[in-house]
């Protein structure tokens, strides 16, 4: 009985080899282990039949060799329905061309982000980031609009728990910056800022770039030429930009900026409501309020800090009537829009 358990696993040995790389393993499984004609439940049925004290050691080696062969088999199997998925089809013809594996685009509103911050580079800016999530001091109180200041109502604030709230503009990277870093300062901060407003051309969650200048010896007239050079380069060369005199309470004096229409030149039409002008944003000279709170000198130093909505500036330049569009993210929209042009 000895000898014929050898005998088994040296032929099994020998067929498992044979059939390895053919991976066809089902004639073996028959051959050992098939229940009515497998020479290992045939072997089984002789072991019954021997004296009792030759059954424990016998038994061992048997049962080892079955369990050899079961795994041997299974091992077999398994490698051959794995070469079997990445084994070539008769009938694939590699001269097909391939399927392109479809390409994403940038979003348009960081296009136009990009763009912007393209012109602030190259006039030597740098680029800041502030949080999101504010307090009531950067966002409103340290740019001069306290407690009870009507400037408050314009700004429909989405409020937290403790004391929180969401920024309802980017000037606060004003403040962030000034605390942080001396003059001279030239900065923008684009970014997510946040109102309770929802229509046709204001979403609660848009896009704002702040501006700001300080150093000894800026003037309006630098504003001005700032705010001049930028809508050129955003829009084209033949943009004139006005400056109207507003209130914002960390500016003094400040302003609103157009631009010439883009559709009728300055004509009027419908676009402009038949004004000629474009509206852009806000901006003014540094209040030296606002200078005490960071404190800097206002004898000192002077500023300019400017505002634009860069959601607006890419439904102008993309010619698009809907703020909503822009954060639907339906595909066939943004797949449209892929501004190679530009700065
Ligand atoms: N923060 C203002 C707003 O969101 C826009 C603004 C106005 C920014 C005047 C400025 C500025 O920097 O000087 O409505």
């Amino acid at each position: 009985m000895e000898n014929k358990i050898r005998q088994i696993k040296q032929s099994f040995e020998e067929d498992l080899r044979a059939a390895l790389p053919t991976g066809r393993l089902a004639d073996i499984r028959i051959k050992y282990l098939s229940r009515r004609q497998g020479m290992i439940p045939s072997l089984l049925q002789e072991f019954r039949g021997l004296p009792s004290e030759q059954k424990p050691a016998i038994g061992r080696s048997l049962n080892h060799l079955k369990q050899h062969i079961e795994e041997e088999i299974r091992k077999g199997e398994n490698h051959a329905r794995t070469a079997d998925r990445f084994r070539p089809q008769e009938d694939f013809d590699i001269t097909l061309p391939g399927v392109p594996p479809a390409l994403g685009s940038i979003h348009p509103i960081s296009q136009i982000q990009e763009i912007l911050e393209g012109i602030f580079l190259e006039m030597g800016y740098s680029i800041e980031e502030g949080p999101e999530v504010e307090t009531d001091f950067y966002n409103f109180e340290a740019l001069h609009m306290p407690k009870d200041h009507p400037a408050r109502d314009m700004q429909d604030t989405f409020y937290l728990p403790g004391g929180l709230l969401l920024r309802t503009h980017t000037s606060p990277v004003q403040i962030r910056t000034m605390k942080k870093q001396r003059p001279p300062l030239k900065i923008i901060a684009p970014g997510k800022a946040f109102r309770r407003d929802s229509d046709i051309s204001h979403s609660p969650m848009f896009h704002q770039l702040e501006g700001l200048v300080v150093d000894e010896g800026i003037t309006f007239g630098d504003l001005k030429g700032t705010l001049e050079h930028l809508c050129r380069a955003v829009f084209d060369e033949g943009t004139r930009v006005r400056l109207r005199p507003s209130y914002f309470p960390f500016v003094e004096p400040g302003a609103e900026y157009d631009i010439s229409c883009l559709v009728c030149d300055g004509k009027g039409c419908r676009s402009c409501g038949s004004t000629g002008w474009l509206e852009m944003g806000g901006a003014g000279m540094v209040h030296p309020e606002v200078f005490r709170t960071v404190g800097l000198d206002p004898e000192k130093f002077s500023g300019f800090a400017f505002g634009l909505g860069i959601d607006r500036i890419a439904m102008l330049r993309y010619g698009i009537d809907d703020i909503r569009l822009f954060f639907e993210n339906d595909i066939r929209f943004l797949r449209q829009i892929q501004d190679c042009g530009g700065y």
